[in-house]
């Protein structure tokens, strides 16, 4: 059974925001799909159409302007961690990025898609709020701009309306005297939602703080600041004194509450560990260590950037036998009757292609991978109409290959699609540039120093155990289940536009104090 009935493939904002006005609460943006596949398959969302605009033009920029950073909604998180600018400018963002998930779902989840989400526990949230960033919502009627806590109205609740869509995110770049990190806790180093994550943005003068802000994440229906402990901070020298007494602070501006995963006794006191060590840090101006010079990004030696499209939307109904028009390990191929199926069941049912493999089905086990317009991603969480116009190489068409770990090289499939000029470069062109490589050299690829790989973000040294428990209401705000991994991985999968349950909301639990 499909998860949606309608899916379309704008090669336009205009048009997808067309079709959002036109289908309305019906419908819903995809673009990496990494959190919305399995939040339709557990109810948690309801979409009978959706609109992918992962290949449209003009959406995946990261630019410094004047002193603002801005960002395209489709920018991935493997780009925010390669980026030079994002890196110099908005150093937490680009660290949280590096503690999303793995390669291959970096590859493509997307800044805007973390946002929209709007889970407490998703990272990118926290350091924007702490740089102080705005969001920018469109629609056919018009565009407007909205600072973080005006946006964020509760557990995955946002004040955007059915037919807007985010088109950028706008924060202050970071200034000289200014310096941010960002701190997580997950219950395992690599593939784990934060139990708890905090930023920290200092501006220095001298030897003291000018200005503090320090933003929560996992502890409250959304984000928080901790307003008392940024008071203190102001005015103060960073010595160990001040930390601790912040650090306590700070835990007093956590509201949260018992889950599955840890228990708010143990939420608060990590808060206390996770700004103790991230000040510390900033007092010892090691807030970089950790921060991967050469991360692992999986792109062989694209920038991370699928070709864009041009041309009519395409329309895939999942009952319908419109083609998937594609490229699979070098041959065009046209499917039909494949689109209401994952990219992962199109390649094994419909194509035989079976050494791409099904583990968990949610994006964990990366069993399923596949490259995809030149970059390794997770074929469970790719609806196969995404791969219309798109070039595929599975594990067969790498085992073709002279070249151990180098896949054939890409053709361009004949399509009413056509890619935008210069940027379409994956089809047509002969050159082998999917080379599985640890990572390289993109043009906005940060040159920085090696350093010692690991993970700042995670919290060193000993932690005490979680104490976790289902508290007696069920999963409340912090607890916030996240859309992957999990114990509810066995429910049965939902039909497109079948009624979802009420959605978990956890808003007028937590306070959202102002600084
Ligand atoms: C195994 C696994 C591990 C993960 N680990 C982490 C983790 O450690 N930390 C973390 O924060 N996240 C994690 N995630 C979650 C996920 O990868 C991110 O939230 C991702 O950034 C979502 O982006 P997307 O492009 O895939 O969004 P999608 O799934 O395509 O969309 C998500 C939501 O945003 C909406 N949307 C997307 N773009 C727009 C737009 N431009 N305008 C309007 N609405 C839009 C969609 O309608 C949908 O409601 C993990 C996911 C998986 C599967
Ligand atoms: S990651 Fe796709 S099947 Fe496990």
């Amino acid at each position: 059974m499909a998860l949606w009935e309608t899916y379309f493939t704008p090669t336009s904002l205009e048009e997808a925001l067309r079709l959002l006005a036109e289908h309305g609460p019906r419908a819903r943006v995809i673009a990496g799909g990494s959190d919305l596949l399995i939040e339709l398959e557990r109810g948690v969302r309801q979409a009978a159409v959706l609109i992918d605009v992962s290949r449209v033009a003009g959406l995946d920029g990261i630019a410094l302007d004047g002193e603002t950073l801005r960002l395209g909604p489709l920018v991935t998180h493997n780009r925010l961690v390669a980026s030079g600018t994002v890196a110099g400018r908005a150093f937490p963002l680009a660290q949280a990025a590096w503690t999303v998930g793995g390669p291959a779902i970096r590859n493509r989840g997307t800044l805007g898609g973390n946002l929209i989400t709007a889970s407490p526990a998703n990272d990118t949230i926290t350091p924007l709020w702490a740089l102080g960033a705005t969001v920018t919502l469109r629609s056919v009627r018009g565009e407007r701009t909205l600072s973080f806590p005006d946006f964020y109205q509760g557990v995955r609740r946002v004040d955007m309306a059915a037919d807007e869509m985010l088109v950028e995110v706008r924060a202050p770049a970071l200034t000289p005297d200014e310096r941010g990190v960002f701190v997580k806790l997950g219950l395992r180093r690599a593939l784990a939602i934060s139990l708890v994550n905090a930023a920290v943005v200092l501006r220095f003068s001298g030897q003291r703080v000018a200005q503090a802000r320090i933003a929560l994440g996992s502890v409250a229906p959304t984000i928080v600041r901790a307003c008392e402990a940024e008071g203190v901070l102001v005015g103060a020298v960073l010595d160990p004194e001040v930390i601790e007494r912040v650090a306590d602070l700070a835990a007093q501006a956590a509201a949260p509450i018992n889950d599955l995963r840890a228990g708010a006794d143990y939420r608060r006191r990590m808060v206390a560990v996770l700004v103790r060590r991230a000040l510390t840090a900033l007092a010892e101006g090691r807030e970089r260590e950790g921060f991967p010079a050469q991360p692992p990004l999986l792109w062989g030696r694209g920038d991370g950037r699928p070709p864009r499209l041009a041309g009519r939307t395409a329309r895939h109904t999942a009952e319908g036998d419109e083609p998937i028009e594609c490229t699979v390990n070098g041959e065009n191929r046209v499917v039909r009757g494949a689109n209401g199926k994952s990219l992962l069941h199109m390649l094994r049912d419909d194509l035989g292609l079976t050494g791409t493999k099904e583990g968990c089905g949610e994006g964990e086990c990366g069993a399923c991978t596949v490259w995809l317009d030149g970059m390794a991603v997770l074929a469970c969480l790719v609806p196969a109409p995404r791969a219309h116009g798109a070039s595929i190489v599975t594990i067969e068409g790498l085992a073709l290959t002279p070249t151990p770990l180098t896949p054939l090289p890409l053709s361009r499939p004949r399509l009413g699609l056509r890619g935008h000029r210069g940027a379409a470069r994956n089809f047509g062109d002969r050159r082998p540039h999917l080379r599985l490589h640890p990572g390289d050299d993109g043009p906005d690829l940060p040159r920085r120093p090696p350093q010692r790989h690991g993970q700042l973000a995670l919290p060193r040294g000993p932690l005490p155990r979680p104490s976790g428990g289902e508290a007696p209401g069920g999963p409340g705000p912090a607890a916030d289940r996240p859309p992957h991994g999990g114990a509810d991985r066995a429910r049965p999968r939902r039909q497109a536009g079948a009624a979802a349950p009420p959605a978990v909301s956890g808003a007028g639990r937590g306070v959202r104090p102002r600084c």
